[in-house]
Parts: C-alpha cells; structure tokens; sequence
C-alpha cells in the first residue's frame, strides 16, 4: 500500500466517557463536538440516561447536548455497561456516593472482567457492593456518605484512579493515591482541575480536594491517540507515502507507542501542537520504516497500554525480537490480550510467546498468512487489520465489526488509507 492524504479519527474514548459523566452531574446543558459515537459511548449515554441525564443521540458529525443534574435518580432498571469498562468503573466511583442501589452489568466479556480492584476501596471509603457470581458483574452498588481514602493502588490503572477520584468529586471526601509504577492516563486529573477541584501531585501521590464545582460546558473532543495509532501503524508498514492524522490527542500519558515506535526506527512526528481544554492535541505524521526490535520496560506499559496488540503486530515485522515486560495487566482487558496477542501472531506465521508476564516477539519478513480470533475484541481485530496490510500478507480475521466499540468505520478508514493516495 501507498499511503497519503490526510486522515482524522473518532474522538477519543477516554475523554468521552468523562465528558459525559461530568456533564450529566453538571446542572444545565453541555455540548460536546468531536464526541465519540462507537458502542462504549453509547453505554456511557445509555446508563447516564437512566441515572437521570439527558443525552441527544450520539450521532457522527453532530455536536451532543447533556443535560445534567446535580444528583443521580435511582434507576428504575439494571444498568447495562455492554462492554465498556471505563463506563463501569468509573460509574461504580460515582454511584458509590449516592444513596441508593443499582444493578451494573454488561455483555460476556464485561461480566468476566474484574471490579474488585475498583470495589474494595470504595468499600474502604462506606460503599457497600452485593456481588451475585464472584469478582466480576452482575453487581449491585449501594451508596452513601463516604469517608476520605488514602490508597496505594495495586496496579497502575486509571479506570481504578478515576473511580477513586470520582468517588471524592460526589461525595466531597479528599482522595490520596499512589500507582505502583508508571503514570497512567490522567485525563479525569486534568478536568476536575478545569472545574476547580484541587488535584496535586507530589512525591508519587495524586491527592485531591473537594474545593471546585461541576458546571456545564462546551468542550470539543479531541481525536483518540489510541485509534490514530492503527492507522500510523498501517503507513509505517506502508510501501511509500505519508500519512498526515489531523486533530489527534496527544497527551503524554497516551502517546507512550510514540516512544517505542521511534526506537523501533519508525519516527511519527507530531506537530501543530495547540491546547484545547487542557489537553495537548497535534497532527501526527507517520511514514513507512524499516522496524528494529526493542524492549518495552513495566514503567512505560500504562503509557501503551491500548497500543501493545498493535505494537506487537508491528514487532512482528521488526528486525530482531521486541520484548513487552510485565504486560500482566493485559489479561483482563476485552479479552485475555496477552494470550490473544500471541496467539493468533503465531496463527499468521510469526513466532511470539509469553513468558510469566512477558511477551515476547521475533520479527520475520515472510508475509504473515493466516486466521486470525479477535474473541471480539476490538483492539486485536484493528491490530490485524493493520498487519494484513503489509506487503503479501493474507490473514482472514473471524470479527472485524467488533471495531466498533471504540472506532465506528475503521476498516473504511483503513481501505481509504490507500485510495487518498491514488486520488
Ligand atoms: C481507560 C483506561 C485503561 C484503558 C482503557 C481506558 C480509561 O484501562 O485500557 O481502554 O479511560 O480510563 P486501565 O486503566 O484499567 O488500564
């Protein structure tokens, strides 16, 4: 593939599901442009519609209004987070200051991933939780006053962060944590400054403070650094060309596979940084490398954490091995990443293993052929897509649609990749 032109990407996730919990805690109307529209937002919409909000629909193109109030409603009905993890969690923080209870659950893989890592310090802080089949959803949170927690993570998560955060932002209670190693995305940090809230980092603590006030606002969403990364994957792998991706978010605690990638021999350059509503946004331009192996340290993994599907298919093209070090986390992602990612990497003909909590690579220039189990997962299926582009590949993925959860469109956008250079 040749590529050229210029490529935008859905707004990002993270953001849009923040934006709209905010939003519908936030008395008046909001507007959100550049929102995200895929299935996990539309979760978020979903229970927030039932907790109370007012949400027009999340249609592509179209700026969303949220009118929100100052506290949930009890939910006449279970809440439904499909697949989204961010929306449970996060939810779980909020709920855990409301006095009432709510059901939370999700589709098959939703319910197999684990909470207790969000539930055992909002328990700490006086929320209560009635598991009904172990760690996992269904699950029923009962609210209430809450006390200030000071609390060292187990792993560096913000879905577990945020929920903290935002267990102190509705009850008013100071919140102190610490991450074990790496800094993950701080997104939730950036907004509770905008409204006020006192969020200071010292020595490893994230503290904050119940000082500021939700408003409603205006705020456009950048592109997801996240989704920007297949297609910048897809132009290094490219035969010739260059890929321009407009409007990306590039805030450090996201671009953690810039780092790599470079080390890797590929330099995505990123320019015209601007900052809209506190959060760095540029263009990223990629262009076709020949690609080395690396090794990436447990400290960088929060910063890539969503990129290593993609990252390792990349490896697999790489000059030598690429090592992922401490990526146990991936296992209670979408789906089991860590075991996913090596295997359907040896179903195309590559060799990858996993090794304790390492992932290993060795890079191979035979044309990955094969089929390929995405187990619905959306960042394995856009991983290899992506790889399925380089030259003579020919890989057979079981569920493509699965990108939709957080990239409506993508196989379009990849395919166009290559017709805006022939246009
Ligand atoms: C997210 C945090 C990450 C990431 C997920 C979105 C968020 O999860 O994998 O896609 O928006 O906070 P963890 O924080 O659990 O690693």
């Amino acid at each position: 593939m040749i590529v050229g032109g210029v490529a935008r990407v859905p707004g990002d996730k993270s953001i849009t599901h923040r934006a709209l919990l905010f939003a519908s805690l936030a008395p008046g109307t909001s507007h959100l442009g550049g929102a995200l529209t895929s299935l996990d937002a539309r979760s978020s919409a979903r229970v927030l519609r039932q907790l109370g909000a007012t949400i027009t629909p999340l249609r592509a193109g179209r700026v969303v209004a949220v009118r929100g109030r100052a506290r949930f409603r009890r939910p006449a009905d279970v809440l439904d987070c499909g697949n989204s993890g961010t929306t449970t969690r996060l939810l779980l923080g909020l709920l855990a200051a409301h006095p009432f209870s709510a059901i939370l659950t999700g589709d098959a893989s939703l319910r197999r991933r684990p909470m207790r890592r969000v539930t055992a310090p909002l328990a700490r802080m006086g929320a209560r939780f009635i598991e009904r089949e172990g760690d996992g959803l269904p699950l029923t949170v009962r609210g209430g006053p809450l006390q200030p927690l000071r609390y060292e993570l187990p792993v560096s998560s913000a879905q577990i962060k945020s929920a903290l955060l935002l267990a102190g932002l509705a009850g008013e209670v100071e919140v102190a944590l610490k991450e074990p190693h790496g800094r993950s995305r701080d997104h939730s940090e950036r907004m509770l400054r905008a409204f006020g809230y006192g969020v200071e980092e010292d020595g490893g603590w994230i503290t904050f403070a119940p000082t500021g006030r939700l408003e409603a606002f205006d705020r456009q969403i950048p592109g997801d650094p996240s989704s920007a990364a297949f297609l910048a994957g897809a132009a290094v792998l490219a035969r010739g060309g260059e890929l321009r991706i407009a409007g990306v978010g590039v805030n450090p605690t996201r671009t953690g596979f810039l780092g790599v990638l470079a080390r890797m021999g590929a330099t995505v350059a990123v320019e015209d940084v601007s900052d809209q509503f506190g959060e760095p946004v540029g263009d990223l331009v990629a262009r076709p490398a020949a690609l080395r192996g690396t090794e990436v340290l447990p400290g960088e993994i929060p910063a890539v954490i969503d990129e290593i599907p993609l990252l390792a298919a990349l490896a697999s093209r790489a000059e030598g091995r690429t090592v992922f070090r401490g990526v146990s986390e991936l296992r209670v992602k979408e789906s089991d990443r860590l075991g996913l990612i090596a295997e359907n990497l040896r179903a195309v003909g590559a060799r990858a293993e996993v090794s304790g909590d390492d992932l290993y690579v060795e890079g191979d220039d035979a044309p990955p052929r094969g089929r390929v189990r995405s187990a619905g997962d959306h960042r394995i299926a856009m991983a290899f897509a992506v790889l399925a582009t380089a030259p003579g590949a020919r890989i057979r993925i079981d569920d493509l649609a699965c990108a939709a959860v957080s990239f409506p469109r993508f196989p379009e956008t990849l395919r166009g990749l290559a017709r805006e250079a022939a246009s």
